[in-house]
């Protein structure tokens, strides 16, 4: 897989930008599509992968109730940070752990459910990862993982990667492209059934993503997001540069409501009995 070796949720400032700009505008209407994929929550134990700042977390908890339990894992600690204060005092208690998706630091069987929200296309070894998740589920545990459909079809960050490319900044532009374009949808279901999943699906989904910032809103996603520190490099000039050629994408393809359309893969997958 390309360009997502250094596309980092690692440092302090970039978990906060994510909070702060990606979580509302993004991620929790996302979370809220997911979570709506299941039915009923009531009493599981339900692992939330990649939990990042804990959007998915905090909606888990609320659905599974006082006879369920939830773990947040994620191989960053600044995101988890982030995750662990947004579900300060809840009931039940989250468990967190901090570390990669593989190995998993968790017993075998000891899961119902995997909701994996943006996070599979990350994971350096996607084969080890799903086995991981296979070998953490009881017998007939579900997943339910989303990823990012290519950057052309999520028009903003598409925009972003063009005006990147304008100011002549194609590594920035790159690193962009890693939560979109490497994980084909073939490749995902591929990946699930050789970990022996069976009832593999995957579908597409595919919304707006409503905002009125206009232009300002799009300019402080990307300094949110994890290219962030990367732009803040470049000269004043070829910021400025940048922010002209984003503002004429975004103002070219969209009416003032939304920053355009965001799709996604969506699978799910049940662990044999
Ligand atoms: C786009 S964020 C999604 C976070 C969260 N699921 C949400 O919906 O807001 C991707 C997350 O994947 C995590 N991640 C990246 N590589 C990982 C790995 N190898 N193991 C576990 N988590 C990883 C990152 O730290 C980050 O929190």
């Amino acid at each position: 897989m390309t360009g997502s070796g250094s596309f980092s949720f690692g440092g302090r400032d970039v978990a906060a930008g994510y909070d702060d700009v990606m979580v509302p505008i993004l991620f929790e209407p996302w979370a809220m599509r997911l979570l709506a994929e299941h039915d009923d929550w009531t009493g599981m134990t339900v692992l939330d992968l990649a939990a990042g700042t804990g959007v998915v977390t905090r909606e888990l908890v609320e659905r599974v109730g006082s006879e369920g339990g939830v773990i947040a894992s994620d191989i960053s600690g600044a995101m988890l940070e982030h995750a662990r204060r947004r579900c300060e005092g809840s009931v039940p208690a989250v468990r967190f752990v901090e570390g990669p998706a593989h190995p998993l630091d968790l017993p075998d069987a000891s899961v119902d459910y995997i909701v994996c929200q943006q996070g599979f296309q990350f994971f350096p070894d996607r084969p080890a990862a799903a086995r991981e998740m296979a070998r953490v589920l009881r017998g007939g545990g579900r997943v339910l993982a989303s990823t990012w459909r290519p950057v052309d079809e999520c028009e903003l960050f598409g925009w972003i990667c063009e005006a990147l490319r304008a100011i002549d900044a194609p590594e920035i532009a790159e690193l962009m492209r890693a939560p979109f374009d490497f994980l084909p949808e073939t490749e995902l279901r591929e990946t699930f059934e050789g970990a022996g999943f069976r009832d593999v699906e995957v579908g597409v989904r595919s919304h707006p993503m409503a905002s009125t910032g206009g232009v300002e809103r799009a300019i402080t996603i990307v300094y949110g997001s994890p290219i962030g520190p990367k732009l803040d490099e470049l000269s004043e000039d070829r910021q400025a540069a940048f922010r002209t050629a984003l503002t004429g994408l975004v103002e070219r393809h969209t009416d003032g409501s939304t920053l355009g359309r965001m799709a996604a893969n969506l699978l799910s997958a049940r662990k044999g009995a």
